[in-house]
């Protein structure tokens, strides 16, 4: 193990996601493991830039493996894409003698994260945690398991009045420019319909299954929709569009919003955040840097931070085939 580093900066950044909690606990108990002190800041980057530092031992982390969101709070700092503000941050991780940095969160971290390192030459390793599951490099980001699973009750409960009243909903949940969300969402709530940025389905094909599932004697649909979808319509839209060109359907709209972000995280995403968090402390005790730590076939491997960054996860085909043929 690297004899330097003594000090272990943890911060969470970008979107919270529920896990991040069980990260930053496996990263401070790691520390405490291997005698290093951790030090927790405070909002992600801007904390670093103002110093915004708190020392955690193990017992700091006691009893939020279990909580959503993160104690160590999250922000999207603009300062810190400045030259200045990473200058502020640097000289503030000097002075508190910190060595490395822990950085839990998106590609924006990582980024952020990676422009760090190259200026400053300070260790980092990044821990993919967003709900979106958009991180290249790992099968599973910490919080997707729990946003997948609030999704899905959400939906299960909103089938039950749209089969009440034989109405159609578009349901649309997050994932920004990605459907993984949509997509595994849609598949493990029967929807009859997912709507995602990589297929642009189109209004007509969308038309079509829709005449079809009432052909087949369906009462009610539900159509998952991606944030990001292409289609040309925001949910609102399409329920409009497909009330004015279906008249047999009643159409109702739920956007589930940020409910995803929350709620205890399942116990994928502790062990998933554990693992991840472990991993990340010995890597910068064994002197790497410039990676991220991520879950490949149950196997906790590293990725180079840019080739994580810049890189595509891509959508799985055969699960879109799976929700065609669920949907007949
Ligand atoms: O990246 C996570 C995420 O929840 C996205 O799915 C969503 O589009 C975005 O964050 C919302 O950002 P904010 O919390 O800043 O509104």
């Amino acid at each position: 193990m690297g004899a330097k580093i003594k000090k272990i900066g943890v911060l969470t950044s970008g979107g919270d996601a529920p896990g991040m909690n069980a990260a930053i606990r496996a990263v401070v108990r790691s520390c405490n493991y291997y005698n290093i002190e951790c030090i927790g800041i405070y909002r992600g980057y801007q904390g670093l830039i103002e110093g915004d530092f708190v020392k955690l031992d193990a017992r700091a982390v006691s009893n939020i493996i279990s909580r959503g969101g993160t104690i160590l709070k999250t922000v999207r700092s603009k300062e810190f894409m400045t030259v200045e503000g990473r200058k502020k941050a640097y000289e503030n991780l000097k002075m508190a003698e910190i060595d490395a940095l822990v950085l839990i969160g998106g590609d924006g971290t990582f980024t952020g994260g990676m422009v760090f390192n190259k200026e400053f030459n300070f260790p980092c390793i990044g821990v993919p945690g967003t709900i979106d599951n958009d991180i290249f490099g790992t099968n599973y980001t910490i919080g997707y398991d729990t946003a997948l699973n609030t999704i899905v009750e959400a939906i299960d409960k909103i089938r039950d009045t749209a089969s009440s009243h034989n109405r159609l909903f578009f349901v649309e949940v997050m994932g920004r420019d990605a459907g993984f969300i949509a997509l595994n969402s849609g598949v493990g709530a029967g929807a009859e319909e997912i709507l995602i940025p990589e297929e642009n389905m189109g209004l007509d094909r969308l038309l079509e299954s829709l005449k079809r599932s009432k052909r087949s004697g369906k009462s009610s649909s539900i159509v998952v929709v991606a944030e990001g979808d292409k289609i040309g319509k925001n949910v609102f839209e399409l329920a409009n569009y497909v009330e004015e060109n279906l008249p047999q359907y009643e159409v109702r709209v739920s956007v589930l919003g940020h409910m995803q972000r929350g709620g205890s995280p399942t116990c994928f995403d502790r062990v998933l955040a554990s693992r991840l968090g472990v991993k990340a402390v010995e890597l910068l005790l064994d002197g790497k840097t410039n990676v991220m730590v991520g879950l490949i076939n149950n196997e906790v491997q590293t990725t180079e931070l840019d080739l994580a960054i810049k890189s595509h996860h891509e959508i799985n085909w055969e699960l879109l085939r799976v929700s065609d043929i669920m949907s007949i």
